[in-house]
């Protein structure tokens, strides 16, 4: 995982809002701290980029019961900034109580819910503060359509807020047992939480900028081939509650031992599915977004052997227009095309090139980065091998040596053939000669019509269907 930031965030329990306020240039961190009541550290704290000097910065107001910190009317501000900061912690009050107000109405309803639901809000600190954007209220009916990217507040309404105690009786203490995966962010835990199968991500405080991403996306965005969320909690250290997928990681069915290897049909599926979740996240949701961490560790499979896309925790709304220089490179080394870790340009197209990585590895079963003898001067990527095949006049030999010995004799080689044709075109180097997810779902759509066997019986699976079109 590569990850070059430039500051870090925090998100607070206790203090879960913020105002914004555009400073003056009398402003210094002391006179803000006086101001506002609270001291220097925490104000500093949750503006890591700012030098105090000019733009706006975040004042933290206490949210529970709506006890904020007072103003000391004898600061350094002046009468105006003073002025500016109680109109700002009116409106956030304001705010609060319309939020109260709803969330009563809608507790009244779902009384019999045992699910506990929280008109808890988060704020989106990093691109709203470059934006000098304030917080939405809750309740954005139907997500953030028709506002800017990066304009947007994000609200939590719609996931369980989970208390600490809970997940940590859930998980045994966060025992070795239970852990079930380990990622760049964190460290994730199988837990039984209200009678539901849950797998729970445990972060570091430091990590908010990834919790917020996936937070944001997965309240959101639903989709059958995306990880569901069922919950978070922001307690001690930061945790995303997900619905549990039995059959673990891609990586691990391809890379590691111990498992049986996937057959060829079930490869062509997991494509397929994985490739619908990110056609979905690129082109029908608003806004739209760009995953940015696509691997085979990042693509979970189900009881049925279906994938779904997971860890959203780099995921960025689609800047349209945008022209400014990205501040951090993030994602996976052997993933990463060139226009993205050369000039940090950024299109859903980052996407396609990882997905066609996916593809090849689906194909050899070999890692993004190949290291010949383990020695990290030979590394070769995965996409610098498969494109010597490939540009050969006549790659079928070589093309054969390349496939998953584990996919044994009966592997059927033109659909092999047609993988790594899709591969190709994914991973070129001009991103705008790579296909959309969506075209790549209709080539893996006539991948897999070809290559599952047609299951009849499974047509005759409803009774009642075949009555009514037998006229019965
Ligand atoms: N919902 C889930 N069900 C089962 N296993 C999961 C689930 N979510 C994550 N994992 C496991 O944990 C690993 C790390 O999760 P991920 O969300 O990718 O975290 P990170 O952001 O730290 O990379 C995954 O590769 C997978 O093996
Ligand atoms: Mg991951």
């Amino acid at each position: 995982m590569v990850n070059c930031s430039c500051g870090d965030t925090s998100v607070s329990k206790d203090y879960g809002l913020f105002v914004t306020y555009p400073l003056r240039p009398e402003d210094t961190l002391k006179s803000v701290a006086s101001a506002a009541n609270l001291s220097s550290e925490l104000i500093r704290s949750y503006n890591p980029g700012s030098n105090f000097t000019s733009g706006l910065v975040y004042i933290p107001g206490r949210d529970e019961n709506g006890n904020y910190p007072s103003l000391k009317s004898s600061s350094g501000l002046s009468g105006g900034a003073i002025g500016g900061i109680v109109i700002a912690i009116v409106a956030v009050l304001l705010l609060l109580a319309g939020c109260y107000y709803f969330g009563y109405y809608k507790k009244k309803k779902a009384e019999s819910s045992s699910a506990l639901l929280k008109n808890a809000q988060v704020q989106l600190m990093p691109d709203q503060a470059r934006n000098g954007s304030l917080v939405r209220g809750s309740e954005s009916s139907g997500g953030p359509a028709g506002a800017s990217p990066g304009l947007t507040g994000i609200t939590v309404d719609k996931s369980v807020e989970f208390s600490y105690e809970e997940l940590s009786t859930a998980t045994d203490d966060f025992s070795l047992a239970n852990k079930i995966g380990q990622g760049g962010f964190g460290a994730v835990y199988y837990a039984e939480l209200r009678g539901e199968k849950a797998a729970i991500k445990k972060m570091d405080m430091q990590a908010s900028r990834e919790f917020l991403a996936e937070l944001k996306v997965l309240t959101h965005v639903h989709h059958l081939n995306l990880v569901r969320l069922i919950g978070y909690c922001v307690e001690g250290s930061l945790f995303l509650v997900y619905e549990y997928i039995e059959n673990g990681n891609l990586s691990q069915h391809l890379h590691g031992s111990g498992r049986d290897p996937l057959p060829w049909s079930t490869r062509v599926q997991i494509a397929l599915d994985s490739a619908r979740g990110l056609e979905y996240i690129h082109e029908h949701t608003v806004p739209v977004y760009i995953h940015r961490d696509i691997k085979s560790a990042n693509i979970l499979i189900d009881k049925n052997f279906h994938a779904k896309v997971a860890d959203f925790g780099l995921t960025k709304l689609t800047e349209v227009g945008s022209n400014s220089l990205p501040t951090r490179l993030v994602g996976t080394f052997g993933y990463m095309p060139p226009e993205y870790a050369q000039y940090g340009d950024v299109s859903p197209k980052v996407d396609v090139y990882a997905f066609g990585v996916v593809l090849y590895e689906l194909i050899s079963a070999k890692e993004a980065i190949v290291k010949a003898n383990g020695s990290v001067a030979e590394s070769k990527g995965l996409v610098a091998l498969f494109e010597e095949v490939l540009s050969q006049p006549d790659p079928k030999d070589d093309l054969l040596k390349m496939i998953d010995p584990r996919l044994g004799e009966n592997c059927p080689l033109d659909s092999v053939r047609k993988m790594a044709q899709l591969a190709k075109a994914c991973t070129h180097e001009n991103p705008q000669l790579r296909p959309s997810m969506r075209s790549i779902v209709v080539a893996l759509m006539t991948l897999s019509s070809s290559t599952e066997d047609w299951d009849v019986g499974s047509f005759y699976e409803n009774q009642t269907i075949v009555s009514l079109m037998s006229g019965r």
